[in-house]
């Protein structure tokens, strides 16, 4: 294998790319970091940082540095591959490895017109040596919010997880509407808080924008007309459905927003692996009208549950329910909105607890 052509900068180097850029008037951003396993909270951190300025140097914590930081187990690629990766990076024109655990004197040296940090730092929370050699450069601080779900650490606890064969938890979603929930569920999944994959989703509806949801993010999407009556499926229907789960391996089924009646051969392929949500604290307000059914019984709250689906409607054992306050004036729409943010929430908590065999 050829040996790496990058090379990093030294810090007087980066100081005359710095003295550069001043003379014509444009700012150098600086940022620091370990970037130890490259992940796309780290590309969208750089970016964003980058384009804060006109060129952007990383200082890169040594092999030493990231081990006294992370303990002996880290870094997991030594730094001279570390900069040659973070080199290649399109928002990244300079770096330079630095030993210590405190870019103090590295700032000090290069004086960039612009510091940028991520995570929860506020400019008060940063180290105060580092914070005194920004204010000597007069350097503009600017933190950044890291983006959920990606860190190493994250990306490493996956990697280690046991070989049981477990896996992600294989989702079929059914839907017939907005899709708020299956979105809901694809974004859980996507900030790592639900360990799955929508591995088919299928609607009763043509034109939904939950099949048009699923489609974005790429999850196998089908239409299966179920005949005339929009409560209930005719029997190939049923069968077609049962194809689709099957072919995909799907574990557990949801029904999120799916508005006809779900019978054999599904029911019993899939027994107490069918989840729905319902919009009203079952086992009151069954059936299709159950937030304007709770507005015009004159209930103060209501909310909604996650339940098993069985032969008999809205009635199967009940998993999780969240409440919603009913407020004067509420219409059905605006009510309903309140307890899809519940839903939001719910479903996916449930999923995410699954029992596992
Ligand atoms: C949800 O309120 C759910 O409780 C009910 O249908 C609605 C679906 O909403 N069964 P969406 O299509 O997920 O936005």
């Amino acid at each position: 294998m050829p040996e790496p052509t990058y090379q990093p900068m030294t810090p007087a180097e980066v100081r005359v790319l710095r003295d550069e850029l001043d003379a014509k008037g444009k700012k150098l951003v600086f940022t620091n970091g370990c970037f130890d396993l490259l992940h796309a909270g780290h590309v969208r951190y750089l970016n964003q940082a980058r384009a804060l300025g006109d060129a952007m140097v990383v200082a890169l914590n040594s092999d030493a540095s990231v081990r006294e930081l992370k303990g002996p187990s880290r870094p997991v690629n030594r730094e001279r591959d570390r900069a040659e990766v973070m080199a290649a990076l399109r928002a990244v024109d300079a770096v330079v490895i630095f030993g210590d655990k405190r870019a103090t004197a590295l700032i000090e040296e290069i004086r960039p017109h612009i510091y940028a940090k991520g995570g929860d730092y506020t400019v008060d929370s940063l180290n105060p040596e580092e914070l005194a050699a920004l204010k000597s450069a007069r350097s503009q601080i600017s933190i950044l919010p890291l983006v959920a779900g990606r860190s190493t650490t994250n990306t490493i606890e996956r990697m280690m997880k046991p070989a049981d064969g477990s896996g992600p938890l294989r989702l079929g979603v059914l839907g017939s509407g907005v899709g708020s929930n299956l979105k809901a569920i694809l974004q859980a999944i996507e900030e790592h808080a639900l360990d799955a994959e929508v591995v088919v989703a299928i609607s009763d509806e043509k034109d939904s924008t939950f099949l048009k949801t699923a489609k974005a993010a790429h999850v196998p999407a089908h239409f299966v007309d179920g005949g005339h009556n929009p409560r209930r499926f005719n029997d190939a229907a049923h069968k077609e459905i049962a194809e689709h789960l099957q072919r995909a391996q799907v574990e557990v089924v949801v029904l999120a927003g799916f508005m006809r009646i779900l019978k054999e051969p599904v029911l019993t392929a899939y027994a107490d692996r069918i989840v729905n949500v319902h919009p009203s604290l079952l086992p009151m307000f069954k059936g299709a009208r159950a937030v304007q059914d709770a507005i015009d019984e004159g209930e103060l709250e209501t909310g909604c549950t996650v339940h098993l689906v069985t032969s008999e409607i809205d009635a199967g054992r009940i998993l999780a329910q969240a409440t919603v306050p009913i407020l004067v004036g509420d219409t059905a729409e605006v009510l309903h909105q309140r307890i899809k943010v519940e839903e939001h929430k719910l479903l996916p908590k449930v999923l995410s607890e699954w029992p596992r065999k």
